[in-house]
């Protein structure tokens, strides 16, 4: 049983792993990169989180696109792949990643039921607007909120802070999900009503924040606003 998270202004979701699965570039690419397409796709992802977090606290920032994209020739190079092609046409399928299939049945009966809805993501407006429109989600949201104006990525309070001040909600009325572990720490720190979208049972990160609730899909997120 989870409690219900009473007096919620607005629902603000994370992009990257928890409307869009970042794995499906590589899936939809399976047949050229055989048996090594779960394991790149695991490398780039991490390199991708590595590389944000580095370049914030070495203060050089460059933004997501270029980041992705520079994570991507570490992850072809360690699978010794070595193929414009295919670098390419994974970056081009980053712009068009699977969105979950709880994701558009969740956010329209949130929209609704009158919820504030929000992106906030590490990504570039250019890179968000895309995902949203190929996944068929172009009019759901009110906001989306890209760090790029920042130049800071992830968990940087001042990234959860710009929600704060794009929504005009406070942060303690923003029940904010991420299926990511650490961004729901970086999120329940700043000070949100931070959910994690367990997908695929992990353990909890022993990392500080404490996690408002715990769902395994995002179809829980409707009962657990009220809406
Ligand atoms: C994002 C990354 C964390 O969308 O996945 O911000």
């Amino acid at each position: 049983m989870t409690t219900r998270l009473d007096d919620i202004g607005a629902c603000v979701f994370d992009a990257y792993g928890t409307l869009f699965d970042v794995h499906s570039a590589t899936a939809r690419c399976r047949a050229r990169l055989g048996d090594k397409a779960d394991r790149l796709s695991e490398t780039w992802r991490r390199k991708q989180l590595e590389y944000t977090w580095l370049r914030t606290l070495m203060g050089r920032f460059e933004d997501f696109w270029r980041v992705t994209g520079e994570a991507l020739d570490y992850a072809l190079a360690s699978f010794e792949i070595d193929d414009p092609a295919v670098r390419s046409e994974l970056m081009q399928l980053y712009l068009s990643l699977d969105a979950y299939r709880d994701v558009a049945p969740t956010l329209e009966r949130l929209k609704a039921a009158k919820q504030k809805l929000a992106i906030l993501s590490n990504g570039t407006m250019s890179m968000l607007v895309a995902a949203t429109k190929s996944a068929g989600l172009g009019g759901v949201f009110d906001e989306i909120v890209s760090v790029e104006p920042l130049g800071l990525y992830k968990p940087h309070p001042n990234v959860y802070q710009s929600a704060v001040d794009r929504l005009g909600v406070p942060a303690n009325r923003i029940c904010f999900v991420s299926a990511n572990g650490w961004d729901v720490a970086g999120g329940a720190t700043f000070g949100f009503r931070a959910v994690w979208l367990n997908r695929t049972r992990q353990p909890r990160e022993p990392l500080p924040g404490a996690v408002a609730a715990e769902l395994a899909g995002l179809d829980g997120l409707p009962a657990l606003v009220g809406a």
